[in-house]
Formats: C-alpha cells, sequence, structure tokens
C-alpha cells in the first residue's frame, strides 16, 4: 500500500462510507448510571462541581432511574449518604440502611433495572476511610469482615450485583464466600480491580461527602505511576472469582483498560469518574468545548481502549444522543 495508489481518504468520503468502516460503537447496554441516594425525603440537591447530578431521596432517585431505564439503560449504581456515620460505618450493612432501603424501592418500582450496590466503608465511616482503622491506618483484615457483611445486606435487599471499591487484599474471596454461604451463589461481583489513588475523585467526595478526615488512600488505592501492578491486582480477583473487573479512572488509564482487556476475558468496566464528568462540563460552560461532541468522543474512545462497559455521569445525556 502506497500513495498514491493508495488513498486513505477514499474510504472517508461521506457519512455512509464512513460507517461502513467504523470498528467500534457505543450502544447505550453499555452504560451504567450512578446515583447518589440521600437519607431524607423530598431531596433534590445538586453537587456544584457536578452540574446535572444530584443527591436524591429515594422517591426522587427512584424516579430518575425510572428516566435513565427508559432510554435504554441497563443498570445503576448506587451509593449512600446515610444519616449518622460512625467509625465502623453501620449504616453500610444494617437493614434499614439507606442503600438497603434504596435497593428494595427500585426493585419494587422497577424490577427489570439492574441494580449495582457500590460496597465499600467510606460514605459510612466518621473518618471518611474505606475500612477500619487501626494504629492511624486501614486494616486490612478486620475490614474485610464489615465488606462482606455489607455486600450480603445489599443482597438480601435485593442487589443483583455487588461492586466493592474498598481495594483491601482478598475482598472477591471474602464477598464470595460470604455470598454463596447465603444462597446468593448468583450475585456477580463486579470488582474495581485497578483502582489507582486518583485527584479526579475530588468532586465525587463532594457528592458522597466522603472525604477523609486523615491522610489519604495511598495506602490501599494504587499508585497512578504503575502498569504492571495492575495486571497483578486484576489476576487476583480473577483467581478469586470476580465476575467482571474496573478500571478506574478511566481517561488518564486507557493503557491500562488496554492492557487488562489483553489478558483477561471477564467483562471489562471503566469508571469515567466524577473528575472527568466535572473537567467537561466546565470546559463547555465556558464554551470551550463542544459538549455533546466530546461526551460521545470520550465514551466510544474508552470502548475502542477496550471497555466493555462505561460507568459514567454521562449515561443518560450519552443514551439521548445515541437516540438522535
Ligand atoms: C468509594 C468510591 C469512590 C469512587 C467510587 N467509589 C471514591 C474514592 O475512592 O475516594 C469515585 C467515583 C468518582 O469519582 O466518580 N471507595
Ligand atoms: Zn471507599
Amino acid at each position: 500500500m502506497y500513495f498514491p495508489r493508495y488513498r486513505a481518504r477514499r474510504t472517508r468520503k461521506n457519512e455512509n462510507l464512513r460507517r461502513m468502516v467504523r470498528e467500534n460503537h457505543l450502544r447505550v447496554e453499555d452504560l451504567i448510571y450512578p446515583m447518589f441516594s440521600a437519607f431524607g425525603e423530598n431531596i433534590k440537591k445538586e453537587i456544584p462541581s457536578m452540574p446535572g447530578i444530584y443527591q436524591l431521596s429515594i422517591e426522587n432517585l427512584v424516579e430518575d432511574a425510572r428516566e435513565a431505564y427508559e432510554l435504554g439503560i441497563p443498570a445503576v449504581l448506587l451509593f449512600g449518604i446515610p444519616e449518622h456515620k460512625d467509625p465502623l460505618g453501620k449504616d453500610a450493612y444494617s437493614d434499614e440502611g439507606i442503600i438497603q432501603r434504596t435497593v428494595r424501592a427500585l426493585k419494587e418500582e422497577l424490577p427489570e433495572l439492574t441494580v449495582i450496590t457500590d460496597v465499600c466503608m467510606c460514605e459510612y465511616t466518621d473518618h471518611g476511610h474505606c475500612g477500619v482503622i487501626k494504629d492511624g491506618d486501614v486494616d486490612n483484615d478486620s475490614t474485610l469482615e464489615l465488606l462482606a457483611a455489607e455486600a450480603l445486606s445489599h443482597a438480601q435487599a435485593g442487589a443483583d450485583i455487588v461492586a466493592p471499591s474498598d481495594m483491601m487484599d482478598g475482598r472477591i474471596s471474602a464477598l464470595r464466600e460470604m455470598l454463596d454461604d447465603n444462597d446468593f451463589s448468583y450475585v456477580p461481583i463486579m470488582s474495581y480491580a485497578v483502582k489507582y489513588a486518583s485527584a479526579y475523585y475530588g468532586p465525587f467526595r463532594d457528592a458522597a461527602d466522603s472525604t477523609p478526615q486523615f491522610g489519604d488512600r495511598r495506602s490501599y488505592q494504587m499508585d497512578p505511576a504503575n502498569r504492571r501492578e495492575a495486571i497483578r491486582e486484576a489476576q487476583l480477583d480473577v483467581d478469586e472469582c470476580a465476575d467482571f473487573l474496573m478500571v478506574k479512572p478511566a481517561l488518564a488509564y486507557m493503557d491500562i483498560i488496554r492492557d487488562i482487556k489483553e489478558r483477561f476475558d471477564l467483562p471489562l468496566a471503566a469508571y469515567n469518574v466524577s473528575g472527568e464528568y466535572s473537567m467537561v462540563k466546565a470546559a463547555a460552560e465556558k464554551g470551550w468545548i463542544d459538549h455533546d461532541r466530546v461526551v460521545m468522543e470520550t465514551l466510544t474512545g474508552l470502548k475502542r481502549a477496550g471497555a466493555d462497559l462505561i460507568l459514567t455521569y454521562h449515561a443518560k445525556e450519552a443514551a439521548r444522543l445515541l437516540q438522535e
């Protein structure tokens, strides 16, 4: 192939040709919509750094989830903002916890919608860390017990998939064993397998009110500089029988998405996190970028990198754009 016999521009000549040679497609089935369930009634509080995303009380959350489902989005991911926080994050594994009540309401109103729950302690602990504190750091093995209890309690409330985001070692085994021992062998685990200690989570921590009160998460989340370690993290979760793998954040880690895709055959999700969303919104507000095109380019780029599924706050917007 050489110029001028070969001309790469030939197949770009018009939209039909471009459609025919298009290699990757974003589909509404690929989207998962993250939502924030807040304790109380009549709450619809916009997150200042995430225009269009709200903390919602249960009745409002159900309506927003209905809208997403009617747009064709198959699944939502739930985060909870409890009434009380304490050192052991009791609301996380209480029958009457915010997530448990939200899941029951969703399954009642929208039984077909797939409800994924984020399994972590940081939204429920008063110190804002993802587990139990011992000697100034998160203690791995005692945290596993709480996470397993949390996952079980989500499953009992009706969660379709549990998604641990804590980055403790051994958590997939701990959750799998707890679920299997309690007749939930068919509840899949979506593992936040490769999760970096990222500044891109900033807006989320406002949304979920989960900023650590001391220190940071670098003793459990991964160093952004590491690539081979991502393979090891994913391998562990595959061995412990995770059903989905996830890479998070997405945009600064597209090489990692590609690495994991090539090495493992589990369904792979990419989390287009809060800070990635906020940057698009801010630049669009300033009139510096074309919002809709940037959203679709970003999500299509994640598919091209190897993501099968994308967790994104843009889910409803993207679903609408796909209908056009
Ligand atoms: C909880 C959790 C976080 C996110 C998802 N689950 C925050 C964190 O680890 O600090 C981030 C999501 C986002 O930024 O959109 N462990
Ligand atoms: Zn956490």
